[in-house]
């Protein structure tokens, strides 16, 4: 089993404009509602591509209903823990005259001591069963930096960390497989520009990473483990129709490779036939397996 675990879910609405325009009224063409929300996209992602998957999440209020609701029509696996506040909710605009797509995102509400209680026990319990982990998502207000390190100290399968800022930083002690910042977030999780990236991505294992993959958007993907590096380049895509959740279908990918055996660079290049999948449909994670297979025959590792 290959478990998805964070903290901050969302009940996501996705509205799609001929053509946004800020300070006018806008009439959407189409509006969907749909689970969301890092922890929650990598689970349906890993289920899509075939995985035995567990999302793993707190869930409250009436969006929270919402997403257990959608997940058990759909057959997705889950474990949900209690949370006082509803469950927040994230939109995204998508303008088709410039393909561009806006997030307006709700921080996700503190946990109380209690509730993240509950939510360590069932990790434990989940993480028990597991083969493969994902950690992923920032973390709500008040909860400590260390949280993801001492999820990992009770964890004994290997990890993929989704993760960025003190929190990753202070996870790399428990050597995880593979930590996947995009490039903003590796910038802001060392605390200055990127001006050399592999020098970065050496930091990171230096400091405990087992390997590291640093994510672009559209721009190759770069990835180093010992003191070996590649760059991947991901497939043109067009049109681009949702980006987000990009990051969480490669590590979702990522994740079911190197679980299947398959070489580190074998597994990113089908995180990447993910990711490019995604961009093509309009909700998040909600991948097509056979159209992911034909992705991955055109991305070349160099
Ligand atoms: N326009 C695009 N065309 C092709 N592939 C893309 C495009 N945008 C993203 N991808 C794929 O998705 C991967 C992850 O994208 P990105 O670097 O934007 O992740 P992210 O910022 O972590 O995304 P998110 O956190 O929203 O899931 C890229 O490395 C690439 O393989
Ligand atoms: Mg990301």
């Amino acid at each position: 089993m290959i478990v998805a675990a964070g903290l901050t879910p969302a009940w996501q609405q996705i509205m799609r404009f001929a053509r946004l325009q800020p300070g006018e009224v806008n009439r959407a063409r189409e509006v969907h509602w749909c689970a969301s929300g890092k922890n929650l996209n990598v689970g349906m992602a890993l289920a899509a591509l075939g995985a035995n998957a567990l999302a793993l999440s707190p869930l409250g209020g009436w969006s929270g209903q919402a997403i257990a609701a959608e997940f058990r029509r759909e057959g997705r696996q889950a474990r949900w823990t209690a949370s006082a506040t509803p469950t927040r909710v994230c939109t995204t605009l998508l303008d088709e005259a410039t393909g561009t797509a806006t997030e307006l995102v709700e921080n996700s509400a503190p946990l109380t001591d209690a509730e993240r209680a509950e939510f360590v026990a069932a990790y434990q319990e989940a993480a028990a069963a597991a083969e493969y982990i994902v950690l992923t998502g920032s973390l709500p207000h008040g909860t400590p930096a260390t949280f993801y390190r001492d999820l990992l100290r009770q964890t004994r399968c290997p990890a993929v960390l989704d993760v960025r800022g003190p929190e990753l930083l202070a996870a790399l002690e428990c050597r995880p497989r593979v930590v996947k910042p995009n490039r903003e977030e590796l910038a802001m999780t060392l605390g200055q520009p990127v001006a050399d990236l592999r020098a970065a991505m050496r930091d990171l294992i230096r400091r405990g990473a087992q390997a590291v993959v640093i994510t672009q958007g559209k721009a190759p993907v770069c990835v180093a483990e010992g003191d070996r590096f590649w760059q991947v380049a991901p497939p043109t895509v067009s049109p681009v129709v949702n980006p987000i959740g990009c990051g969480d279908c490669l590590a979702a990918g990522l994740a079911v490779g190197l679980q299947q055996g398959l070489t580190l660079v074998e597994a990113v290049r089908l995180g990447m036939a993910a990711a490019a999948e995604n961009v093509t449909q309009l909700l998040p994670a909600r991948l097509d397996p056979a159209r992911v297979a034909a992705w991955a025959e055109q991305i070349v590792a160099h």
